[in-house]
């Protein structure tokens, strides 16, 4: 599966000519945002949005960081000056209320575009949406994150558009009740019974966007890159295949929906009291139960010859030696 790359790597991270200048990403701070990151700096100068100095620490120390937010046009307009590509992962996956989805998945984006055009040069604009973008309807997220697709495919800059699925790896929090209830025998899966979801490991999406990166031209090209298994999983596949790593048979047991509410709803109240983003909530139920989250939209140009390296058997492998080493379970 592997392709090949030339001596320095080149091909691999995206460092032609095409690709020369300086690269702005936002979200570098968050799960995906530092896996690109390091890769991203090996060949590219790189600058990133940081919502305060601290979080500054989380970045390798080649990356400029410069401060703002989604939420405020103004403190966007250093970061995209003088850029040739702005890589856009900036984003919330879980909110408090749905209406936080809107304000930085949808007009975060395209306060972010704005300033972009605004700028001397306006830079190219990599976007980071999901797949959910695919059925707005699903979800409060799904919806916002068409929206971001939307003000992209209507702002008049040059534009290609990423959705990844569900993404893990080391760091993220978002798979970790998953992978808390694989090391333990017991999946509850919180989703329908014939759902089938693709699954992609974060250092294959970060070299990825790195590959996109070296395309000269982009057109509005939408791609959906996955791990390359047909057909995707099923949770029923995520324990059989996660058991050799556990050491232990996984049951797989399905959660009934009017259970997984009044989960989601626990989840909320416990959040909301911590000042805190649910990991689960009621507006994820849609996304959960909808049967197709499998990627189909992989134009091969666009992808420039990117293929996954990481299946699931050894990304989970990674991941769980990662959160067994950082006492995360
Ligand atoms: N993880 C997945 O499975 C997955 C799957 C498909 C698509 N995606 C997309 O990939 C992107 C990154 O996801 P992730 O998993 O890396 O999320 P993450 O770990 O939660 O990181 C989110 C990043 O966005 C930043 N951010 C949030 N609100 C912001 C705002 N108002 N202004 C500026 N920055 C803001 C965060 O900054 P702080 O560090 O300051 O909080 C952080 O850097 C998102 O757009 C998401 O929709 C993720």
């Amino acid at each position: 599966m592997q392709p090949p790359a030339d001596a320095a790597g080149r091909e691999e991270t995206g460092a032609g000519a095409a690709a020369s200048g300086l690269v702005a990403v936002t979200g570098a701070t968050g799960f995906v945002g530092q896996a690109l990151c390091n890769a991203l700096v090996a060949h590219h100068r790189t600058r990133a949005l940081v919502r305060n100095r601290d979080a500054g620490s989380r970045l390798p120390p080649e990356v400029e960081a410069v401060q703002g937010s989604l939420d405020d046009e103004a403190s966007l307009a250093p970061l995209v000056e003088d850029v040739g590509t702005v890589i856009h992962l900036a984003g919330l996956v879980s909110a408090r209320r749905d209406d936080d989805y809107r304000r930085v998945n949808g007009a975060g984006t395209q306060r972010l575009l704005a300033a972009v055009g605004k700028a001397a040069r306006p830079a190219r604009v990599l976007l980071v949406s999901s797949l959910a973008a695919r059925t707005p309807a699903a979800s409060p997220y799904a919806a916002s994150k068409r929206a971001g697709e939307d003000a992209a495919a209507d702002s008049g800059l040059e534009v290609c558009v990423v959705r990844p699925p569900a993404v893990y790896g080391p760091h993220d929090r978002g798979a970790l009740p998953i992978f808390r209830q694989l090391s333990r025998g017991l999946l509850v899966a919180p989703g329908g019974a014939e759902a089938r979801f693709s699954l992609l490991y974060v250092d294959d999406l970060a070299r990825l966007l790195c590959r996109v990166l070296a395309r000269p031209v982009w057109r509005g090209e939408v791609i959906e890159p996955d791990d390359a298994r047909p057909g995707g999983y099923g949770w029923a596949d995520l324990a059989a295949l996660a058991a050799p790593l556990v050491g232990r048979p996984v049951r797989c047991v399905r959660a009934p929906r009017p259970l997984v509410w009044c989960a989601a709803l626990a989840a909320e109240s416990i959040a909301a009291v911590r000042g805190r983003a649910p990991m689960l909530s009621r507006g994820k139920l849609g996304e959960l139960w909808y049967p197709d989250w499998v990627c189909r939209e992989r134009p091969v140009d666009a992808m420039a010859g990117w293929t996954p390296r990481v299946g699931f058997v050894e990304g989970a492998s990674l991941t769980l030696d990662w959160y067994r080493r950082h006492g995360w379970l």
